[in-house]
């Protein structure tokens, strides 16, 4: 029966502040946790165990998922005291996986296609690992494949920091989206008890022994490494989520929302559970409000985000911003971010009355958490 093991130990630097609290795999992306998305997608491809690889704030996620029975999976933990790299972190979960394929994922790739798809090319493949690759225009972030077309077994595997392109010119090619397929074998390329990295140490030795093989994706597929990434990522899915639902839906609403007066909605726009907006608000375009949020008359929120029980106050202008947990903002402040610089506010952030907080043109503008502003930034 096919597993699955999702890595989650990674520091996520540079998604800081938010990262300080909540690993980077447990950030929500159109209101559910990254992994939680894609444990679902492991379950609709008849997955039933699913081992998280975890290290850093190990505690968070075992809290959060628990044994799985909530998501109807079994859900296992592997014990990294250190981080292991990718390689070792999957090898310490051998007696798990040793005895079918498995689906190993990055824990921060954002994807929504049909696994089962994966799994019936990897069987016709028979070669011990398969990758997803997707087709980018800047692959200098990520590690790069060389693809033998008729049979789409994977030359050369290189990872970004191998990889020098001809001329030092970066193209457009297929990279290494981060979820494979691996039969138990993997487990023989790598040494115990030490840091491995499956991208530079063992992914480079199996395309040599010419059994890696390609599936291509089809459809929306992201990494959330910075701030700006995750804004793009939860937008991308929310319209992905949006062409794909059964009802032709312009937004995706609780059920539960409460809107009180005329607000003006700009699809898409995502909206939570137990979510209370007043009168003349304008929300979106690519507003993904949380639950049990609250936002007072006047506000008009866009290209942002906005996690769990936070307060927004009158007349507030939220304009490329990640507003995380519990944050209150007070009447009329200004949160402005620009192009790919966004404002940040960290969980339990407080932003006093009149504050206008604009972010840079060269950086993101971050408020760490339980700060409390009260001059203007900008
Ligand atoms: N448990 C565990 N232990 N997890 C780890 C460790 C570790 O030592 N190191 C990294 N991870 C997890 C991270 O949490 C993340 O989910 C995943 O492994 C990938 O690590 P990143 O640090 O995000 O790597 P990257 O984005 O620079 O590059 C990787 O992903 C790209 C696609 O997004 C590589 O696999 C590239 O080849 C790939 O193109
Ligand atoms: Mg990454």
């Amino acid at each position: 029966m096919t597993k699955g093991i999702i890595l989650s130990g990674g520091w996520g630097t540079r998604l800081r502040p938010l990262t300080c609290t909540t690993p980077k795999t447990l950030i929500p992306i159109v209101n559910k946790p990254v992994i939680e998305r894609q444990i679902l997608l492991l379950k609709e491809a008849g997955v039933k165990e699913i081992v998280l690889a975890v290290s850093v704030l190990a505690k968070e996620l075992k809290n959060y998922f628990k044994d799985g029975s909530r998501l109807g999976v079994k859900v296992h933990y592997t014990e990294e005291r250190t981080p292991m790299g990718t390689a070792g972190a999957i090898k310490l979960a051998e007696d798990y996986l040793k005895d079918d394929n498995f689906f190993m994922l990055n824990g921060d790739v954002i994807f929504n296609f049909d696994l089962k798809e994966m799994l019936s090319a990897h069987q016709q493949y028979q070669g011990v690992c398969t990758i997803a690759s997707k087709n980018v225009k800047d692959p200098s972030r990520y590690g790069v494949l060389l693809i033998n077309e008729p049979d789409q077994r994977i030359q050369e595997f290189l990872e970004k920091t191998d990889y020098k392109p001809p001329g030092g010119i970066y193209v457009p090619m297929p990279i290494n989206a981060g979820i494979y397929l691996l039969e138990p074998e993997v487990f023989s390329y790598i040494a115990p008890h030490k840091n491995v990295s499956i991208e530079k140490e063992v992914f480079p030795t199996v395309a040599k022994e010419q059994q890696l093989y390609n599936f291509t994706i089809s459809g929306v597929w992201m990494d959330i490494g910075n701030p700006y990434d995750l804004l793009k990522a939860n937008i991308l899915l929310m319209k992905d989520l949006l062409k794909k639902s059964k009802e032709a839906r312009d937004n995706l609403f609780d059920d539960s929302i409460n809107i009180e007066g005329k607000v003006l909605f700009y699809p898409p726009v995502t909206i939570g559970e137990n979510v209370v907006i007043k009168k003349n608000c304008i929300i979106g375009p690519n507003a993904i409000i949380g639950d049990n949020v609250y936002i007072d008359e006047d506000s008009e929120i866009k290209e942002s985000l906005i996690y769990n029980e936070s307060h927004v106050s009158k007349n507030v202008k939220l304009n490329k911003t990640i507003v995380s947990n519990n944050c209150l903002i007070e009447d009329h402040v200004v949160l402005q971010g620009n192009d790919e610089n966004l404002v940040i506010l960290a969980a339990n952030v407080t932003v006093l009355k009149n504050i206008r907080i604009i972010a840079p043109t060269t950086q993101c503008l971050s408020i760490c958490h339980h700060e409390v502003v009260r001059e203007s930034l900008q």
